[in-house]
């Protein structure tokens, strides 16, 4: 891939990021490490984590990989305990955790809804709270993964919704509350990304994906490069000025709205 940054703007950056094990918050995680960035990657598998950690100081780069699940604060009070010792306060959060599956909400149990809400929702909460106390303040900057479904009601996704919904005006809050003491704090917006096992989930088959891609404006899904480019970018120098903002990076999927993907999907 062309190199769109110059090198070093992370260099000696500590970075959290959760659902670091896989999908467009591994991508992140490499990406920063380029940049020259020390890791921390939370997930629920030990195994995934490990694998993760492999790739990156493949980069050259350090990473600690510690297993806790984003709905367990202490766990994660525990993950950022360990990250002090490894390399001190932390300059970047990646709140990247989520879960997903297609479902209709009368067929869902209020268990799945719950479900989802508790790990994306009550997830960047936990985060964001127990991360507070070890951020290098000023300076850090804190980014949720939330999507498009922020802002558009998606049919077969109420959970998510909600959800990503909710990370939208946590944020913002969280952004006039910690602004004074320079904590900038941001959502990314993306729309499909390929290579993820979300929209491996909701495009299962080739037909799914290309009718779908035909609805976007730019034609394609992105690249979880493009994704990691926009976080590289808020978190460094060059975006000092911007906080409780919501990137949308989309390809302008959410111009069209939903009704392109209710047809895709057949209802
Ligand atoms: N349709 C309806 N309900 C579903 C479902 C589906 N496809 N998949 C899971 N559920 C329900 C389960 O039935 C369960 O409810 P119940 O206890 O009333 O039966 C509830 O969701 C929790 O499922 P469980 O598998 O026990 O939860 P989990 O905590 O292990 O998993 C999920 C959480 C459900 C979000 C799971 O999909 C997951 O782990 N996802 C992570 C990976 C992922 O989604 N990646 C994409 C990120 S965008």
């Amino acid at each position: 891939m062309a190199k769109v940054f110059c090198e070093g703007l992370l260099k000696g950056k500590v970075a959290f990021i959760t659902g670091g094990g896989s999908g467009i918050n591994l991508r992140i995680a490499e990406r920063f490490a380029e940049q020259g960035a020390r890791l921390t990657l939370v997930g629920r598998q030990q195994e995934k984590l490990d694998a993760a950690v492999k790739r990156i100081e493949s980069l050259g780069a350090k990473a600690l990989g510690v297993s806790a699940d984003v709905r367990n604060y202490e766990a994660l009070e525990d993950a950022f305990r360990k990250t002090k010792e490894a390399y001190g306060e932390v300059d970047i959060l990646i709140c990247g955790a989520a879960g997903n599956f297609p479902a209709p909400a009368v067929g869902m149990s209020a268990n799945g809804f719950k479900s989802v809400i508790d790990i994306d929702l009550l997830g960047v909460f936990h985060t964001c709270r127990a991360g507070f106390e070890h951020l290098r303040k000023p300076g850090a900057s804190l980014i949720a993964i939330s999507a498009t479904h922020a802002f558009i009601p998606y049919p077969m996704q109420s959970h998510v919704c909600a959800a990503k919904a909710g990370i939208e005006l946590l944020c913002k809050t969280l952004a006039i509350e910690w602004g004074p003491l320079g904590v900038r704090v941001n959502t990314i917006a993306p729309g499909p990304v390929d290579e993820t096992e979300g929209m491996d989930r909701l495009t299962p088959t080739a037909e799914s994906r290309e009718k779908l891609m035909k609805t976007i404006p730019l034609g394609r899904y992105a690249k979880k490069d493009e994704i990691a480019d926009l976080a590289i970018f808020l978190c460094s120098d060059a975006a000092r000025y911007i906080t409780g903002a919501t990137l949308v990076c989309d390809g302008g999927s959410a111009l069209v709205g939903s009704s392109a993907f209710m047809q895709t999907m057949g209802l």
